[in-house]
């Protein structure tokens, strides 16, 4: 199964102009490195209505897999955690679980991270840190996980 993945750079700073999304770039080179194919991305301000629009608006293209880079953190605008959990049917929580493990290996401040990822209608979210190495190591973390969660999703039936 080809995973229809879309990319969510969320950034205020990057939102505004003020510098170049760097983290977006660099998840959809780990993408098409994974061979998944990158169908669309989109960069928002750290707002949780922007977020949630933006996970329905990638839902609605079709993405199985989302990924999303930034507000992981604990600064009074980081809210990535908080909008996503407000849409998602359930957190897996292993995914969390191993990004902090494997990074706290690298970085003492991994521990700040609130990286997760959840179910949201069928498509599996991944929330990853903003910083680009931190982003795609932390992908690098999850990615044996990925295929068959993405497939099993997939197979869940919406209604009955
Ligand atoms: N995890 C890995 N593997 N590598 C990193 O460089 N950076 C950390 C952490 N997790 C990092 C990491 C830092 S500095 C922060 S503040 C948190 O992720 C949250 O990042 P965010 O607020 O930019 O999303």
């Amino acid at each position: 199964m080809q995973i229809q993945t879309g990319i969510l750079t969320i950034s205020d700073r990057a939102a505004r102009g003020e510098y170049d999304d760097l983290g977006g770039p660099a998840l959809k080179a780990a993408a098409a490195g994974y061979d998944w194919k990158v169908v669309a991305e989109l960069l928002v301000p750290d707002e949780k209505r922007d977020i949630q629009r933006a996970i329905r608006e990638l839902i609605n293209k079709g993405c199985h897999l989302i990924l999303t880079t930034g507000g992981t953190g604990v600064a009074r605008r980081d809210v990535t955690p908080e909008a996503v959990l407000a849409i998602a049917t359930r957190e897996i929580p292993g995914f969390g679980e191993a990004m902090r493990m494997k990074s706290l290996a690298i970085t003492p401040n991994a521990i700040l991270s609130r990286s997760l990822a959840a179910e949201v209608d069928q498509a599996l979210v991944i929330c990853l840190p903003g910083k680009p190495a931190g982003a795609v190591e932390c992908l690098s973390f999850v990615v044996g996980a990925v295929p068959h969660c993405v497939k099993v999703l997939q197979a869940v039936p919406t209604s009955c």
